[in-house]
């Protein structure tokens, strides 16, 4: 079973591993949409760290076997036909966000780390100066 999951993944911390974890263990290939700095910018949010370096992190965890730029929110249905994902993952924050896409593949929320954040990183770095 092929798995699909989307995030920013900034600041990489152990609520992503976890998630991303789970997701693999769901099946046994993992494709993740990494937001684009662009998309981002969009959505009104700005990393801590570039599309690049979240992508190379990312890189770096043997559950992740492929990575992509996500653009748009869009994009979604398309990248589940084009990489054939049976199943689509995302943490329990989006609850809901995403049923439509039942239609194509199976659709689940898995429970969210609790007391750790990206926003929660990126405060403690602003803070260091
Ligand atoms: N996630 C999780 N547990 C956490 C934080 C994130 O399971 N403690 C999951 C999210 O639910 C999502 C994925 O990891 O499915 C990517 O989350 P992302 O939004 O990039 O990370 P956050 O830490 O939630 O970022 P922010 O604080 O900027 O919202």
């Amino acid at each position: 079973m092929r798995v699909i999951t989307y995030g920013t993944f900034d600041t990489l911390h152990y609520g992503h591993i976890l998630l991303l974890e789970r997701a693999r263990a769901m099946g046994d290939y993992l494709i993740v949409g990494i937001s684009s700095d662009e998309f981002n910018e969009g959505k009104g949010k700005r990393a801590h760290f570039d599309y690049e370096t979240r992508k190379r992190l990312l890189q770096s965890l043997r559950c992740v076997d492929l990575i992509i730029p996500e653009h748009s929110w869009e994009q979604k249905r398309e990248d589940i036909v084009a990489h054939k994902a049976d199943i689509f993952i995302m943490g329990d924050d989006w609850k809901g966000k995403f049923d439509d896409l039942s239609d194509l593949c199976e659709v689940h929320y898995l429970p969210r780390t609790p007391n750790v954040s990206s926003t929660l990183m990126r405060q403690h770095l602003a803070a260091q100066g």
